[in-house]
């Protein structure tokens, strides 16, 4: 029998999830595609230079469009077809952590706000984390934005905000003091880790909600293409959602957002934490609502916050493709 190719079996991947039908199926079909590549990945695996040498040559190989004269490729230049080819090989290949791009939910995450800019004709996007801490998710957010800068020619400005004095003082039990305690976190010292940031990323010091208000004049023309909510409080969380109300146009129109605080702890529920904060926020916002994405969309604690007065989702602008993007 003849071994499929690393782009055969992520392509079949990426067209089995596109497929399934929004029921239980897809979860069996995400199964088995996904022991495909797993067994696959693990033939690889024995050798994991070759699989690094396998990995790229795949990604290579898997982009149809033009390279500039710098080496980058220009993704503007494939059609929707080019891109779900591409975008499928990426996806495994940042899975796989070949690349170092960082952490998997971040990189993709980001990848799919990248995918959506294409889509609207920019090469430009923001990525913000709200709750920096020591700056461990900051610097993993900064590798996946450096790699499509180098990649792709396409710009990601980075964004960190943090008070540097840990958790604010807990208000009730929807902040989960079972977990958290006040000062919990603390960065301490923030010329440290400014020290390490690159002349596209920028922290900014204070209590997160206040700083949103200058955020907007800051990215100015450049919309926010990936937002990380990680200040673990329900508190705090109320008071950075707002960064969701701006004009519609400063975001794009389905927002990658990453929740960290939310399900995978045992205390975690829906009345309590982000996962509150987050359903306050939706009954309160009917235009601009957070949705936690499925299983079919194998990522950590994935969402979207659907900016339903966009003008590309009202139908007031037609993208420059149209917004046919599934899981990858
Ligand atoms: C769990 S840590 C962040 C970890 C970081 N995202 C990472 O992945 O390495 C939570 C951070 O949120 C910050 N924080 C919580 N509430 C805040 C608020 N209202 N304003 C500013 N920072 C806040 C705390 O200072 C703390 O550093």
């Amino acid at each position: 029998m003849t071994m499929p190719t690393r782009e055969d079996v992520a392509l079949a991947y990426h067209e089995l999830l596109r497929r399934a039908p929004e029921d239980e199926s897809v979860l069996h079909a995400h199964a088995a595609a996904h022991a495909d590549v797993e067994a696959m990945r693990a033939s690889i695996a024995a050798s994991p230079e070759a699989f690094a040498l396998a990995e790229r040559a795949a990604f290579e190989d898997s982009f149809a469009g033009t390279r500039r004269a710098d080496g980058t490729k220009d993704l503007s230049s494939l059609d929707l077809r080019g891109l779900d080819r591409h975008f499928a090989i990426l996806g495994e290949a940042m899975r796989s952590g070949v690349f170092n791009t960082g952490r998997a939910h971040y990189a993709l995450c980001l990848a799919h706000g990248v995918r959506q800019a294409v889509h609207l004709g920019l090469d430009r996007i923001a990525a913000l984390e709200i709750g920096v801490a020591q700056g461990a998710g900051l610097l993993n957010l900064i590798r996946a934005a450096g790699f499509f800068r180098r990649e792709y020619g396409f710009a990601v400005d980075v964004w960190g905000m943090d008070n540097a004095t840990g958790l604010p003082p807990l208000a009730d039990h929807r902040d989960h003091p079972e977990i958290w305690h006040g000062g919990q976190f603390a960065m301490g010292e923030p010329e440290g880790l400014r020290a390490r940031l690159p002349p596209w990323a920028h922290l900014l010091i204070g209590e997160a909600g206040e700083l949103l208000a200058g955020f907007a004049a800051r990215t100015a023309g450049v919309p926010l293409g990936f937002l990380s909510i990680d200040v673990d409080l329900h508190s705090s969380t109320t008071r950075v959602l707002p960064v969701l109300l701006g004009e519609a146009e400063r975001y794009l129109p389905a927002l990658p957002v990453y929740l960290d605080d939310v399900e995978i702890l045992v205390s975690y529920n829906r009345w309590c934490g982000e996962a509150a904060a987050v359903e306050a926020h939706n009954a309160l916002n009917p235009l601009r609502p957070v949705e936690r994405k499925g299983v079919a969309w194998n990522i950590h604690n994935f969402h979207v916050c659907h900016v339903l007065d966009h003008p590309v989702r009202t139908g007031a602008r037609r993208p420059r493709l149209p917004f046919e993007i599934g899981p990858f």
